[in-house]
């Protein structure tokens, strides 16, 4: 599986641990930056890497900042991307087996290393369950309300 990982300035300091923790899973890692500490606009990585994503099918991506929620919030204005805003193994788990979320974001100012390893191997040993999720996942993208 090929991962893409990006984050901005609060992201920045842990991106390395995460990229070595993904290889040790058994995959390749992509860094789309930023490559120093500066300050930077969230929104401009999380673009970039939902852009990656799409253009390359099947593919993971990891986004962080401070709180992984602006991360978020842009990456999900691509149509295609579900990014998923994940705390903890539980909910990295249920991201990939009910929304099916190709991309994982998290908060380096919200968990520690050792909750960023538990949500990567969840993230990585859980395949998207379909059955009577997958209607659900594609009224994201479509409304039939
Ligand atoms: C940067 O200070 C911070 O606002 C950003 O990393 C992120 O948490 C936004 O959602």
């Amino acid at each position: 599986m090929k991962y893409y990982i990006a984050t901005d300035h609060a992201g920045f300091l842990i991106k390395e641990r995460v990229k070595e923790m993904v290889e040790a899973l058994g995959h390749e890692i992509e860094d789309l930056g930023p490559f120093s500490a500066d300050r930077v606009d969230y929104p401009d990585y999380a673009h970039k890497l939902a852009k990656t994503v799409l253009a390359n099918p099947g593919s993971f991506g990891i986004l962080i900042c401070g709180t992984g929620i602006g991360m978020s919030l842009a990456a999900n204005k691509h149509e295609g991307i579900r990014a998923a805003l994940c705390h903890d193994a539980y909910t990295a788990q249920m991201a990939r087996a009910h929304n099916d979320a190709n991309v994982l974001c998290f908060g380096e100012r919200v968990v520690g290393l050792g909750v960023v390893e538990s949500m990567l191997k969840a993230w990585n040993e859980t395949a998207f369950e379909g059955g009577r999720h997958e209607k659900r996942v594609e009224k994201i993208e479509t409304d039939e309300s």
